[in-house]
């Protein structure tokens, strides 16, 4: 459990200056999450793939030597959620970090607010869940703490206040350290922060999926929060090896996933073949460490890297030591305009509320 010492370092203002960057040459690049008692990789390591569900399946042994690989690439960060894989991505991030004291040196972040029936996920934001939600954690999570907790979800059949008051009484019970937003608009995001402080929100984002860019991304940077981008390759795409012919197997939903179905495949497709040539061209690098690079350099984010296998992680030091100017980024630009002439948004990914269920039965 942390001490009140620890906690009361949680009452940042509401307007807090900009988060301190710190880069360290080419290697991992650092960022402050609300102040000096939290320093994360500005890559993380997300795990929603490595729990399974909505991937195709999961492999404990492929997951465990991801998460040693993210640690050995300089990640002191890890995005989990409950939902992911039902328990299953939290128990193993748990596994992974119990020997050797290595829980204290990493930043575990994890989230509350769904709550699921066999393979059904809804939302449930209300106190009495996020209660039992935060006990269940730990225990997968094997630790007595959770640095970072995230709303993962608003829940319209909740005020966000009731669901905020519940977080603020964890960070004051010690179970929390930090309290962050995800899938939050601006609007809510301030609704929340009038009931206890926030270090960071996380939206989609990713060179495909820009849409916070116009209110949540400069809310983020004016108010001093850090902004979790996840999707980062938005779910592959950008990893760059990928092709017509790919295809996904069981539950995997980029088999529903907008951007994956033809046409529109081909225009993603073409818009990541136009994007490698640009990187190898400018800056000798391909298009994964392109779009990483992209996130990056929008402002105070952290990118959210989703793995499952070591060898997904050995480009990530492509990513440090340069930076894209706005020349850089206007080109960018053409090429998305150019080539993508039907886009489409993050938004299938939404869970449903427990009334939309209702109102569908
Ligand atoms: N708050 C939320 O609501 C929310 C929603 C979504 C995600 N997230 C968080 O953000 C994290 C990242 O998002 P994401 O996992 O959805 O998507 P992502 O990071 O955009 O993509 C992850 C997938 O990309 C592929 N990939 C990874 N490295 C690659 C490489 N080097 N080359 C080619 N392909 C590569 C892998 O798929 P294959 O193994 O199939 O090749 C991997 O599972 C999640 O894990 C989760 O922690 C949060």
């Amino acid at each position: 459990m942390r001490t009140d010492q620890a906690n009361s370092r949680n009452l940042l203002p509401k307007t807090a200056a900009p988060p301190r960057l710190t880069h360290r040459g080419p290697e991992m690049a650092m960022i402050e999450i609300g102040g000096p008692d939290m320093v994360a990789s500005r890559i993380a390591l997300g795990t929603w793939a490595i729990g399974g569900s909505m991937w195709g399946g999961s492999d404990t042994r492929s997951a465990l030597r991801t998460i040693d690989a993210a640690i050995d690439h300089g990640i002191n960060l890890i995005d989990t959620a409950p939902a992911y894989g039902f328990g299953l991505a939290e128990e193993i991030v748990g596994r992974a970090l119990a020997p050797n004291g290595r829980r204290r040196r990493i930043l575990i972040a994890t989230k509350c607010g769904l709550e699921w029936q066999g393979d059904k996920i809804r939302r449930n934001a209300s106190p009495a869940r996020i209660r039992e939600e935060i006990d269940a954690s730990l225990k997968r999570l094997r630790t007595d703490y959770i640095d970072l907790y995230q709303l993962h979800w608003p829940d319209p059949g909740v005020p966000i206040e009731e669901s905020a008051g519940a977080l603020a009484t964890l960070l004051q019970e010690g179970k929390i350290r930090a309290v962050g937003v995800s899938n939050l608009d601006r609007a809510q995001t301030e609704r929340f922060r009038q009931i206890v402080p926030i270090r960071t929100t996380q939206p989609p984002y990713n060179l495909f999926e820009q849409e916070i860019a116009a209110e949540l991304l400069p809310y983020a940077t004016q108010t001093g929060l850090v902004l979790l981008a996840y999707g980062a390759l938005c779910r592959g795409l950008l990893g760059g090896k990928m092709s017509s012919a790919t295809r996904f197997e069981g539950d995997d939903l980029r088999r529903v996933d907008p951007k994956f179905q033809q046409p529109r495949f081909d225009q993603y497709l073409a818009a990541v073949a136009e994007l490698d040539q640009f990187a190898r061209g400018h800056f000798g690098t391909g298009v994964l460490a392109l779009a990483v690079r992209w996130i990056l350099d929008r402002g105070p984010t952290i990118a959210l890297w989703g793995a499952r296998r070591p060898d997904q992680l050995a480009e990530i030091g492509t990513v440090m030591g340069w930076s894209l100017d706005a020349a850089a980024m206007d080109q960018i630009d053409r090429i998305l305009a150019r080539t993508i002439v039907s886009p489409i948004g993050a938004g299938f990914m939404a869970p449903p509320a427990a009334d939309a269920e209702r109102a569908a039965a």
